[in-house]
């Protein structure tokens, strides 16, 4: 069974905590509860083999720190989300992603597993980023995109299965 770590960052509200409790647990969480910083484990069987994902639930509000290095370091596959109902968490991506590529050594490494998630795609009404604004993001990324909605369980299971594939093909 293959252990794979994944790292979800974003600002605070997105729904980071909601998406991972929708895949682990399949349950939504309306009340919000800022997150200090949580682990999950699920194992999940994905192509015919299993695995053991441990999924690390970060907190948005948090500056850059030495552990969030450290987190960075660990992980292989990283969800970068933000809301489609507010343009500032999808600005603050391109940090996140400045980060990952910096403390990964991507020069040198390549760039690792990585997906853009905009996420609360059940709020059509309050949408400000546009889903063809998440796709250019992705592409000058040439990363992987999926809108979701932990509220629905739309696209949520993919978002882990997709980084799953990518750390496969390593
Ligand atoms: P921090 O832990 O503070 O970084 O926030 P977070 O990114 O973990 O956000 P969280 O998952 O706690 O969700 C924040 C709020 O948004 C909560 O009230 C959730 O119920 C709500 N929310 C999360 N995902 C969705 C979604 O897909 N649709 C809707 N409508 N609301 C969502
Ligand atoms: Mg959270």
């Amino acid at each position: 069974i293959s252990e794979y770590k994944i790292c979800i960052f974003g600002s605070g509200g997105v729904g980071k905590s909601c998406l991972t409790m929708q895949f682990v647990q399949g349950i939504f969480m309306p009340k919000y509860d800022p997150t200090i910083e949580d682990v999950y484990k699920k194992t999940v069987e994905i192509d015919e083999k299993q695995y053991s994902l441990e999924i690390l639930d970060t907190a948005g509000t948090e500056e850059f720190s030495a552990m969030r290095d450290l987190y960075v370091k660990n992980g292989q596959g990283f969800v970068l989300v933000y809301s489609i109902t507010s343009r500032a968490t999808f600005n603050d991506l391109q940090g996140y992603y400045d980060r990952i590529m910096r403390v990964k050594d991507t020069e040198i490494n390549g760039q690792p597993p990585l997906i853009l998630v905009g996420n609360k795609s059940d709020l059509e009404d309050e949408r400000v980023v546009g889903r063809e604004v998440g796709q250019a993001l992705a592409r000058k990324w040439k990363c992987t995109f999926l809108e979701t909605s932990a509220k629905d369980h739309a696209s949520v299971d993919q978002v882990f299965f997709d980084l799953v594939r990518q750390i496969n093909r390593l």
